[in-house]
């Protein structure tokens, strides 16, 4: 019989490393006095940028949500006066600065699925970095915003097996719990071996409840003991799987994240700034997205990574008050 391991893993210190955020919420917090000097910054001639900046780029999304109903409860509507005074990435970094976190990120899956071709990559992104418990609230807002389910989107805009994985993340069914069950890790490693490489075709279900229901420690784990038995890697072994297919991309990435997620993160990051222009939505969506979680671990794998500073990269790469205003959320 099988011992039985049972390992506590505490995701701050050990596995995951602490979350160092790069922004923080702002201490005292007047959102009247915020909202005041967003309208001064607003009306009249002229715009002042950097007071926009000021405001925007130095308060956390719960924060800028109450600045924003404040706004709106006292000077008319935020969103449409940053739209008619300003232009360009900075307009729209601002706008999506007004937004709390849930419609930011609600938003942000509707565009990736909205765009000519769907950025697969994005929509992974998304999803698998939110808790259960956000991914419920995504599911509620999109409704009440859209008018139709996050999941009947995802349905029109995937296929196949990606299609269910993604279906399976939205649902938030993950099991996020700190303990690490050796005996279950050595069932799904065998059990993906024989629903891939022992096999002709892939058993993709059992591919896509491994990725989708287990936490990020036991997939690690798998991944670790898949290659320790086996040989391969289990990045191999799903990229030859699902070759060529949106699906060997996304578990892919989910190896990545689980492994570590910073890692993961400073290539997305990199991506979006690397090689000719730049992919300007998904750059600030990374930004405003994990500058209140782990931006600073971010930026520490970047610079291993790259052997340049992640404010440096953006900052070659953007210019004006969308520079200013990124470099104040990222450092
Ligand atoms: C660990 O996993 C095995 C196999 O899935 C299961 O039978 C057992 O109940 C699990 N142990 C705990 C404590 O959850």
């Amino acid at each position: 019989m099988k011992s039985l391991f049972i390992c506590i893993v505490l995701f701050s210190g050990i596995v995951l490393g602490q979350d160092l955020p790069t922004l923080f919420p702002a201490d005292p917090f007047d959102p009247n006095n915020d909202a005041a000097r967003l309208f001064d910054a607003i009306d009249g001639w002229g715009t002042d940028e950097d007071k926009i900046i000021s405001v925007l780029c130095y308060r956390t999304a719960s924060q800028r949500d109450v600045i924003t109903t404040t706004y709106n409860n006292q000077h008319g509507n935020l969103a449409n006066d940053l739209q008619s005074d300003l232009g360009g990435s900075f307009q729209t970094l601002t706008i999506m600065l007004t937004h709390g976190m849930i419609k930011f990120l609600s938003i942000e899956l509707h565009d990736t699925m909205a765009r000519a071709g769907t950025d697969e990559k994005s929509l992974t992104e998304i999803i698998m970095s939110r808790s259960n418990q956000e991914l419920s609230e995504i599911r509620t807002f999109f409704l009440d915003y859209y008018g139709h389910t996050l999941v009947s989107e995802i349905e029109g805009d995937t296929s196949g097996a990606y299609q269910r994985l993604l279906i399976q993340m939205a649902e938030g069914l993950r099991d996020e719990s700190n303990l690490l069950n050796m005996t279950a890790v050595e069932e799904d490693v065998v059990g993906l071996y024989e629903a891939g490489p022992a096999m002709e075709g892939t058993n993709e279900d059992l591919y896509i409840d491994v990725f989708s229901l287990r936490s990020y420690v036991h997939v690690n784990q798998v991944a670790i003991r898949y290659e320790e038995k086996y040989g391969t890697s289990l990045t191999t072994v799903v990229t030859t799987e699902f070759e060529g297919k949106d699906m060997g991309n996304a578990l892919v990435s989910i190896l990545q994240y689980s492994r570590d997620k910073a890692k993961y993160f400073a290539s997305r990051f990199h991506e979006s700034i690397a090689g000719a222009g730049t992919a300007d939505q998904d750059l600030m969506r990374l930004t405003i997205s994990r500058c209140e979680i782990d931006l600073g671990n971010i930026k520490t794998a970047y610079q291993n990574i790259y052997a340049v500073s992640l404010s440096s990269d953006v900052s070659d790469d953007t210019s004006g008050s969308y520079r200013s205003a990124l470099l104040a959320l990222i450092d």
